[in-house]
């Protein structure tokens, strides 16, 4: 007979199953036991077999490797004209999801999900559409009896309410082959009884089914009947009375297959189902996992915020010196051999010269001294300033009465004097408008026509607690130094001109005006960029030793999931009966992994927040923690990579895990 023929012949005399010299072994310490020994074996499609032996004859055993479970250790099992041992683990997965249906004696539904999603799990891997799924899940259901325990849980069924629960997901997928191992050997006999018509009824639908029990009473209401004994098969009849159906089953998959893409996505969605479930179920253990995550994230983002917080204050601190300047001090640069105490070099020919640049929109020259200064009968020690007319511009500072010097007053070297809020309190605690008054600065009098605005703590401003008091340049050269040189100037540029180029271009001018660079010149971003880098080192520091904390915190997480694994072995087996792949078990626990990293990722992002909030609160008006959304996306992607990274063992433990290992340890 050719394959053609048999193909198109009736089913029934293919062998569905073919054994031949099968021998199976197991180790068990320094031995080898062999529990199947040369079991030769046919079933055809449509056959109701029942295999009978007693305790560890190996009945369960050879079951296991029937349904693709496990594997023989030698010999050979063809099925549907595939030899298993040449067939990777996702392509018997594949066997089992379209093909198989098992039950077993203690039913193996999970736990935290209801009778119809258990049902419907078969069909999430077959990738079946969500709505037909559970159209099907629930007209099984009720087509077993159990149309009102629909939603029940597991613990909320009886045992043969329960046993008929795994009989429906077995038939989920079309279940063309039933194996059934003890089905009634949990259940009293009326249910035990159910039991066994429901499966002779699917029988005579045309489902071949392969049961094992120890009771010979059962074993006598099938077609075909396999006795074993110490591993060997030492009887095979079968009922002459009975009525083989030459039905076969309807195919369900095909009618309902959906796009591999979508299916793809229903199993990451039960995936996702099934870890919250988890999580749901240990709630603290996963806060407490999550600990390590919640602080790494939460200091790395408060850090970044705090850094750009301060970062931001003093920079507007710099802005007040004015947007875009450029300072140009006498003296050779600190350090430099040339240097000497006195370096008197920069005059106000070379301000001017600056001045007359076409990117420079003013300059303000400036001479500093301490000296006495004395208003009636309060004397202290003060700082004076000699200033261009501009100073005020450039600087960025403002009056809160009188007025600032003009043109006529650096020609004319007027004795006018601007004093700030410093002098203002020292000299005229109880004058409450000083414009007017004549102060000796040294032996030289001087009018106030001015005093400043309050700067609080401003960059580059004279010390604090000393009083500033400020006359035009020119006064203070001739009048209080008697010297032709100033110390220093500072330019402001325009804001379309970089820095940088200004900064050198300067620097070259006055170079060939003194032939030497005997001068110094810093620019305001130069200052603003040591800030920044100096608060990006910071940041840096404190991150990495937030990085330790998330990596111990990523050390919790896979030390978790690795205990997460071992408590669900069962149901990890159970998934792999009913043919999840390799790549589904993996998918499920890197999920959760991820999720507890993520969930933890956000707490921490909300953690840093409240913290933000309160420095906010304490810190005033002047400081604000700024959140840089690069480092709250840089941190919820860290906290995903860390699920990943430290969850990838676990469920790689978990999706290597043997079928039949798994399913027998509870
Ligand atoms: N993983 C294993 N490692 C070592 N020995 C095993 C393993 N699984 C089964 N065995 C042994 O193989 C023999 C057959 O076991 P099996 O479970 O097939 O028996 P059984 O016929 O199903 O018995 P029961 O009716 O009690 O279920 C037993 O002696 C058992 O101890
Ligand atoms: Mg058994």
């Amino acid at each position: 007979m050719s394959n053609q023929e048999s193909n198109s012949n009736a089913m029934s005399d293919v062998p569905l199953m073919q054994v031949k010299g099968l021998i199976k072994e197991f180790k068990a310490g320094e031995q080898i036991i062999r529990v199947l020994h040369d079991i030769n074996l046919t079933i055809n499609q449509g056959e109701m077999v029942a295999i009978i032996g007693q305790s560890g004859s190996g009945k369960s055993t050879l079951m296991n490797i029937l349904g693709c479970l496990d594997q023989a250790t030698a010999g050979s099992y063809t099925i549907f004209g595939q030899s298993a041992s040449q067939l990777e683990a996702d392509e018997l997965a594949k066997l089992r999801r379209e093909h198989f249906g098992f039950i077993f004696q203690r039913y193996h539904l999970l736990g935290d999900i209801s009778a119809r999603d258990n049902v419907a799990v078969p069909a999430v891997y077959a990738g079946m559409d969500s709505s037909a799924r559970s159209e099907r899940a629930e007209q099984l259901l009720t087509d077993l009896g159990l149309a009102d325990k629909i939603n029940n849980r597991p613990n909320q069924l009886s045992g043969g309410q329960q046993q008929r629960v795994s009989i429906a997901r077995a038939l989920m997928n079309g279940g063309d082959i039933i194996l059934a191992d003890e089905p009634t050997g949990a259940l009293d006999s009326k249910s035990g009884e159910d039991v066994m018509q429901i499966l002779r009824n699917l029988n005579a639908q045309g489902h071949t089914i392969i049961m094992v029990t120890h009771d010979p009473k059962i074993a006598e209401q099938a077609e075909r009947v396999i006795e074993i004994k110490d591993g060997y098969i030492i009887a095979d009849y079968k009922n002459e009375h009975y009525q083989h159906s030459h039905l076969k089953p309807e195919s369900i998959l095909e009618q309902h297959r959906k796009s591999a893409f979508s299916s793809f996505i229903d199993r990451l969605f039960e995936a996702f189902k099934m870890s919250l479930l988890a999580m749901r179920a240990h709630k603290m253990r996963t806060l407490l996992t999550m600990l390590g995550i919640i602080i790494g994230i939460a200091s790395v983002v408060s850090v970044v915020g705090i850094g750009k917080g301060s970062q931001a204050q003093i920079l507007t601190n710099i802005s007040s010196l004015g947007t875009n300047t450029i300072t140009v001090s006498d003296g050779y640069p600190y350090g430099d051999p040339r240097r000497q105490y006195n370096d008197d070099n920069l005059t106000p020919q070379d301000a001017q010269a600056v001045a007359d640049q076409p990117y420079v929109i003013s300059v303000s020259p400036q001479i500093n001294s301490n000296t006495n200064v004395r208003y009636r009968n309060i004397q202290e020690a003060a700082s004076i300033s000699g200033v261009g007319k501009d100073y005020l511009d450039v600087t960025g500072e403002t009056l809160i009465q009188g007025q600032g010097f003009d043109e006529q007053s650096i020609l004319k070297r007027t004795q006018d004097i601007i004093i700030d809020d410093n002098a203002k309190r020292t000299f005229f605690a109880d004058k409450p408008n000083p414009i007017g008054e004549v102060i000796l600065i040294g032996s030289v009098p001087g009018r106030v026509i001015g005093v400043l605005a309050a700067n609080d703590g401003g960059f580059g401003r004279g010390s604090a607690d000393s009083p500033t008091l400020y006359m035009p340049y020119t006064t203070m050269m001739s009048r209080i130094k008697g010297t032709a040189y100033i110390g220093s100037f500072v330019a402001l540029i325009d804001n379309n001109i970089s820095s940088a180029a200004a900064e050198s271009a300067i620097s070259d001018l006055i170079k060939s005006r003194h032939g030497a660079d005997d001068f110094r010149i810093r620019n305001s971003d130069s200052i603003r960029q040591t800030i920044e880098a100096t608060t990006a080192t910071l940041t840096l520091l404190i991150s990495s030793i937030a990085i330790i904390s998330l990596i111990v915190g990523g050390i919790g997480v896979m030390n978790i999931m690795l205990v997460s694994v071992t408590e669900r072995t069962n149901e990890i087996g159970v998934r792999m009966a009913v043919g999840a792949r390799q790549s589904d078990i993996m998918q499920q626990f890197l999920i959760e992994a991820v999720l507890v990293c993520i969930l933890g990722g956000l707490l921490g992002i909300s953690l840093a927040f409240g913290i933000g909030e309160l420095i906010n609160r304490v810190g005033g008006e002047s400081f604000k923690v700024i959140y840089s959304s690069t480092s709250i996306i840089a941190a919820f992607l860290c906290s995903t990579l860390i699920g990943v990274v430290f969850g990838f063992l676990p469920a790689r433990n978990a999706a290597k895990l043997d079928p039949v290992d798994a399913l027998s340890r509870d």
